[in-house]
């Protein structure tokens, strides 16, 4: 992953540098750094925040390059902070440079020494070895040696007022006006008259005065994208955290998607090429991957369509079979999901149609992809996904309705009008998990059950917990648990039980009996108010009824909430979870 920036202009580059870098810290925030040619190359690194960033007042230069890092070869620590320098050379990189090793083995054997334990760092060596007066050649040719992703930017002692670029499976844009800035994502570069251009792969760029774009065989032009520069990087607006903000936003995202007239009236192609699938396929990563397994339930039961639901990591190399009419849905909220993409170009190379329901819609997967549909759910800025899930399954489920109503099943589309109102009286019952709190701050393991589309909850739920408060957490059907789970429940273990099923209510309080039996305290999540004074449960919350198959876009409510209070108890800041990032653009 990992953000890169890069400013030269009339204005002193450090403070801009770190402004633009703090908008990109949702791409990582192991360590940061920039470099900036004032004479020579002068660079600060820290491990950490950019916050952490110190004694930049004194770097003077109008022309440099910073980086924000999730560390992937090596430790988050200061040494491993990128730029990299070597000589006359420093060098920021978002991606990942498989081989390495054996250049830098390379380049070991010509005497040259490395501080590092990154793989980025071999990139100045190489521009060092093939630069002879010819930034853009030196440039081409190193990456002619790179196997992997990149986005790289380029300073060079030598060329005072000039950035090299790359571009090659990781996002790179150039922007022109008040400067000229490129950047891992627009709106850490966007401003009202700044021409915005986005890097394909194999591309290159010269900034200095203006930008000069170039291909493998020469110069190019390039046309400006539109940008929608009401779309600003939201405030916390007296929120302690983005996640808690993010939460009491779900109700308005939901109102916001139309997603019934979305499908039928502007995505007409959509809405016919899955009418004519044979078997719909999902490939996710994540909370994406749950809002797929949620989307099975609403195609196959409503639709009656089979739906198949992978892992996007697992179907690039599983060789799928890709069947003739087959529709793959990619399900991002980035679009920049390394996976999601590779999964999504495999399938449409094998003759699949393809459609990316993404949140960014000028993102990489939204642009591969035969058709996008928007989320909606506007910037998400806390790292565990909460109103882009509940996006995501609004976009599904108005599909799956729309699918039913061409076989006949009407009235689903209706129900789904509903949801806003449901979701905002949710959210008003789900602050009562925070009476569940002191029972899981300082659990030894948690666990989240249910069945069917309950057990997707439980799924996502176990997710959040896990990822903000490092709780050890696992969701699982409910009749599973017997097969061996069982074995890891004692005295005080909290087990968060999801029922919204009439059809198996019985079947998921069997297992709530049976973990209560063995010492479990139970927690339970339900719209079936009758059950909530069942008394083995230490607490219940009693969620709004919509339906068996969309009940996730509701009871992962309270579930959402109960991860973010259990992580504030634990004194951890729930918007940068330790070890992860907004947007995983590596493998
Ligand atoms: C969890 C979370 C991640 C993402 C996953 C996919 O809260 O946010 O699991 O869902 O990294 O990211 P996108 O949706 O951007 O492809």
């Amino acid at each position: 992953m990992c953000g890169i920036v890069g400013y030269v202009g009339k204005k002193r580059a450090a403070p801009l540098l770190l402004g633009a870098l703090k908008k990109l810290e949702y791409r990582g925030y192991d360590s940061a750094g920039i470099a900036v040619l004032c004479g020579g190359l002068a660079v600060r690194k820290c491990a950490g925040e950019v916050s952490n960033l110190r004694s930049t007042a004194s770097m003077e230069g109008t022309c440099g390059i910073g980086h924000t890092r999730w560390a992937t070869h090596g430790g988050p620590t200061e040494r491993n902070a990128h730029p990299h320098v070597w000589k006359r050379f420093a060098v920021v990189h978002n991606g990942i440079i498989e081989n390495y090793q054996s250049l830098r083995a390379e380049c070991e054997a010509r005497g040259e020494e490395f501080y590092s334990e990154t793989d980025s760092e071999v990139v100045a060596h190489l521009m060092e070895f093939y630069y002879a007066g010819d930034l853009l050649g030196a440039l081409k040719e190193t990456c002619a040696r790179l196997k992997g992703s990149y986005a790289l930017a380029v300073l060079c002692s030598e060329r005072p007022g000039t950035i090299a670029l790359a571009r090659y499976k990781s996002p790179l844009v150039v922007g022109v006006g008040g400067g000229v800035w490129c950047a891992s994502d627009i709106p850490a570069i966007a401003a009202k008259d700044r021409a915005l251009y986005p890097l394909a792969d194999g591309e290159f760029a010269l900034l200095g005065d203006g930008a000069q774009f170039y291909g493998r065989e020469g110069r190019i032009e390039k046309q400006p994208v539109g940008r929608d520069m009401s779309e600003s990087i939201p405030l916390k607006r007296g929120y302690r955290h983005f996640m808690r903000k993010e939460i009491d936003e779900i109700p308005a995202v939901l109102a916001k998607c139309r997603p019934c007239a979305l499908v039928s009236a502007s995505f007409p192609g959509v809405r016919d090429g899955l009418a004519a699938s044979s078997h719909i396929t999902v490939v996710a990563c994540g909370t994406a991957y749950h809002a797929g397994l949620a989307a099975r339930c609403a195609f196959e039961t409503l639709a009656r369509v089979p739906c198949t639901v992978t892992v996007a990591s697992e179907y690039r190399y599983a060789d799928p079979v890709i069947g003739e009419g087959e529709t793959v849905i990619a399900v991002s909220q980035s679009g920049e999901t390394a996976d999601t993409i590779a999964a999504a170009e495999l399938a449409r190379g094998c003759g699949a149609r393809t459609v990316a329901v993404v949140n960014v819609t000028d993102s990489t997967l939204a642009g591969l992809c035969d058709d996008a549909l928007p989320v909606s759910a506007g910037r998400e800025i806390a790292v565990a996904a909460t109103k882009s899930f509940n996006a995501q399954l609004m976009v599904l489920y108005t599909l799956a309705a729309t699918l039913a109503e061409a076989k006949g099943r009407r009235g689903y589309g209706d129900l789904l009008k509903e949801m806003p109102e449901l979701a905002a009286q949710t959210v008003s019952v789900g602050e009562g998990v925070r009476a569940w709190v002191a029972y899981f701050v300082s659990a030894s393991s948690v666990y989240f059950i249910g069945r069917g589309a309950d057990y997707v909850a439980a799924l996502e739920g176990s997710l959040k917990l896990k990822e903000i408060t490092y709780l050890p957490s696992e969701g699982y059907p409910a009749g599973e648990l017997k097969h061996g789970t069982l074995a890891l429940v004692e005295e005080g273990t909290p087990i968060v039980a999801v029922l919204t099923s009439e059809r198996l209510a019985e079947k998921t309080m069997n297992a709530v009996h049976e973990v209560y039996a063995r010492g479990a305290r139970v927690f339970l999540i339900t719209s079936l108010a009758e059950y909530a004074a069942s008394k083995e449960l230490t607490g219940a919350v009693v969620i709004p009824q919509c339906g068996e198959v969309f009940s996730p876009m509701l009871s992962v409510i309270p579930l959402q909430l109960l991860a973010y209070y259990v992580s504030v108890a634990r004194g951890i800041d729930p918007d940068k979870p330790r070890n992860l990032a907004k947007s995983v653009t590596v493998e």
